[in-house]
């Protein structure tokens, strides 16, 4: 088709219209028009590209954001994407370079790859001939999904690669994120448009990379750095890692400014210390630093461990502060009636979150600290651990400083504030506490109890103060009508949570009991009740003694539980839920499997990805046992960041140790 001049006039201008546009749009966050008008010239666009049959890979249509998908698909990576090892401190470094030189046979200083660890999302872009064919999230390493309607959103990913011709193969790797300006504007158009405000830029990145509409995706404004490539056919490469981000450059890849070459580990050592001097001031988050053999023929002689390179290593960097003021120290009151101190802080970006408030614990942590209302002091946050004060900065330049006080009445119902043991303070009203009500109405409904989706926070208090439910059984009464009638409910939200209070009658033993909030019995112990007595039933006629015999049930908890179990109120409660719909299957478990019977497993450092107590509880459920410290008995020590005397010990032992990502995988494998 021989196309007008005109046209093709007509087209170029539209595309560097809409390129300027987008410009404006992601980057400066300064649109000239309104969003009809882009959609207009995109349109007008698309009908031309149609039409004159003059579509290319690269054109802004192809960015827009197609139709949404069903599901996504899976992708198999041809070559397995592996995660890295980690350390945290100098000497582990340096043991990182003497295990390679042992290897290597040599004392020689070797050249390195020093990166800077983007915290955001793993993706495998696949270029063929040239094109972005394909886009695909890591997965397990063996198996993602498909991206690539997302990823073509993101504007600085070329859709095509510069001067590459010919037949060719190019799967380049590397992290999608948000940076810490795009995450703030993001959240500052969702202020002003009245819609829900993002967590933190990690969690956005990730939930925008994994939408079916990539639509979505589209008005997040992502990046990426390139940090590796997979397969290469049909290209010829640098033989230096370098190098190699040298001439992705020139491919117009992105690739990370702030990476640097190092000879020898002092000198990547000087790399992590500047990077995380300026760790506050680079615009997208990080959690570290990754230093890399650079040389790749030295790569291919180090090899890999199961699930990653021995030539690579990330360093960790501690847990993020920051330091803000104490405007106020309130009192909690929780499902149990402990009385808890919060600490309402001036808001603070630390670690990926604004912190506004944080707990004290108890009035013996305010002793420690040494804590006044208005002190200045430091907050730490790491990974998705909750945020923590850790010390008070000057006390001095405090000025009006107001000691902290413990209430002698509790602050939701009045009632007297009683010492129970060592540390705690709680309300003596018991379940009559309007505050311990909400608070176990919440926990019931809660995702790993009841999972009640809908039945959040806000709406238990309003059911609460309205006097539509006064304890966890009235919820199964609730009405369409009812709630419905509620402010700021609509007739589909209100549809919604009836069902989801339906489904929710179909659920676990385990689940059933950690949702009753008997004192002490989290998800671990339900399950090693359940365990043990297999139904309700022997459960609630057992005897403290009979309790002891459960695998890490002491005294006091045998206590706890035979005392919920004693009380007439409790089982009057149990048997109206019951009598309501709630069921769960008898699990006979005689034949359960138990893959890991006798085996006992230590836990130690954090685990980022699950709860200590989820892991146990799976553990548990698998048929280990769980102990507290290492020792010859102990068969697998699973070690999160910050494992310091029991990682010593078990390596000392020479026993099996796996970090979370190997545990992650081992459970996983068990259980499917
Ligand atoms: S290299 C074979 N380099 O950290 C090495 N990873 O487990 C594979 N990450 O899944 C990773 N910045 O998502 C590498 N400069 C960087 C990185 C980086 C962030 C992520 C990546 C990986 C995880 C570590």
């Amino acid at each position: 088709m021989t196309v007008p001049a005109k046209i093709k006039q007509e087209v170029a201008s539209l595309r560097k219209q809409i390129a300027h546009h987008n410009r404006l749009y992601h980057s400066l966050d300064a649109p000239e028009i309104p969003d009809a008008d882009y959609d207009a010239l995109l349109l007008r666009l698309e009908e031309l590209e149609q039409d004159y049959d003059l579509a290319t890979a690269d054109s802004p249509t192809q960015r827009v954001g197609s139709t949404p998908l069903d599901q996504f698909t899976q992708v198999r990576h041809e070559i397995a994407m592996l995660s890295l090892d980690k350390v945290f401190g100098e000497q582990e470094l340096r043991d990182f370079e003497s295990r390679i030189q042992k290897r290597l046979n040599s004392d020689e200083d070797l050249s390195y790859s020093c990166e800077p660890k983007v915290d955001g999302v793993a993706v495998s872009l696949l270029y063929e001939d040239g094109v972005l064919s394909r886009a695909a999230t890591r997965g397990d390493g063996v198996t993602g999904e498909d991206i690539t309607h997302n990823v073509k959103t993101i504007q600085s990913i070329p859709l095509k690669l510069k001067g590459l011709n010919g037949s060719s193969r190019l799967e380049v790797r590397g992290e999608i994120f948000l940076s810490k300006p795009g995450f703030e504007k993001l959240n500052e158009r969702a202020q002003k448009e009245g819609t829900k405000v993002f967590v933190n830029p990690r969690n956005t990145a990730a939930g925008a990379v994994r939408q079916l509409d990539s639509k979505a995706t589209a008005k997040i404004p992502l990046e990426m750095y390139c940090y590796s490539v997979g397969i290469v056919q049909g290209i010829s490469l640098p033989t230096h890692l370098s190098e190699i981000f040298n001439e992705l450059a020139e491919l117009g890849l992105p690739v990370n400014p702030d990476r640097q070459t190092a000879h020898g580990i002092d000198a990547c050592l000087d790399y992590c210390m500047s990077l995380l001097a300026k760790r506050d001031d680079l615009v997208y988050e990080i959690d570290g630093a990754v230093i890399k053999v650079d040389d790749l023929v030295t790569q291919q002689s180090l090899g890999q461990n199961a699930k990653s390179p021995r030539w690579a290593m990330a360093y960790k960097f501690p847990a993020e502060e920051k330091s803000t003021r104490v405007l106020d120290v309130e009192f909690q009151v929780g499902r149990t009636g402990t009385v808890t101190p919060v600490a309402r802080l001036d808001p603070v970006f630390v670690g990926g979150v604004t912190v506004s408030n944080t707990t004290l614990h108890n009035m013996d942590e305010i002793k420690r600290l040494g804590l006044r209302i208005g002190d200045t002091v430091v907050v730490r946050r790491a990974g998705d651990v909750i945020p923590k004060i850790v010390k008070v900065l000057h006390p001095e330049k405090n000025k009006t400083p107001r000691k902290v006080k413990l209430p002698t009445t509790c602050p939701a119902c009045g009632s007297a504030v009683e010492k129970d043991g060592e540390v705690l303070f709680r309300c003596s009203a018991g379940i009559i506490c309007p505050a311990q009500r909400k608070e176990s109405i919440k926990h019931f409904a809660s995702r790993t109890a009841m999972d009640i989706e809908g039945l959040g926070s806000k709406l238990v208090d309003q059911l609460v103060d309205e006097e539509l439910i006064e304890n966890v059984a009235d919820i199964y009464k609730l009405t369409l009508d009812q709630l419905a009638g509620l402010e700021r409910m609509g007739t589909k939200s209100a549809q919604n949570l009836i069902n989801a209070i339906e489904g929710s009658k179909a659920t676990t033993l385990p689940r059933f009991l950690f949702a009753l909030g008997i004192r002490e019995v989290g998800d671990a112990t339900a399950m090693a009740l359940v365990n043990h007595f297999e139904d309700i039933d022997p459960l609630a006629n057992a005897t403290p003694e009979d309790l002891e015999k459960v695998a890490d049930i002491g005294p006091i908890v045998a206590q706890h539980i035979a005392i919920f179990f004693n009380n007439k109120d409790n089982l009057a409660l149990i048997k109206q839920l019951r009598k309501s719909g709630i069921h769960w299957p008898v699990v006979d478990t005689s034949v359960a499997e138990k893959p890991l019977e006798g085996q006992t497993f230590v836990l130690t450092g954090t685990l980022e990805a699950m709860p200590r107590n989820a892991a146990k509880a799976q553990l548990v459920g698998l048929g280990a046992k769980v102990a507290g410290s290492v020792s010859r008995n102990t068969d697998c020590v699973v070690a999160g960041p910050g494992a310091g005397s029991k990682l010593a010990k078990a390596e000392e032992l020479g026993l099996k140790v796996m970090d979370e990502g190997e545990f992650l995988a081992f459970l996983d494998d068990l259980t499917k």
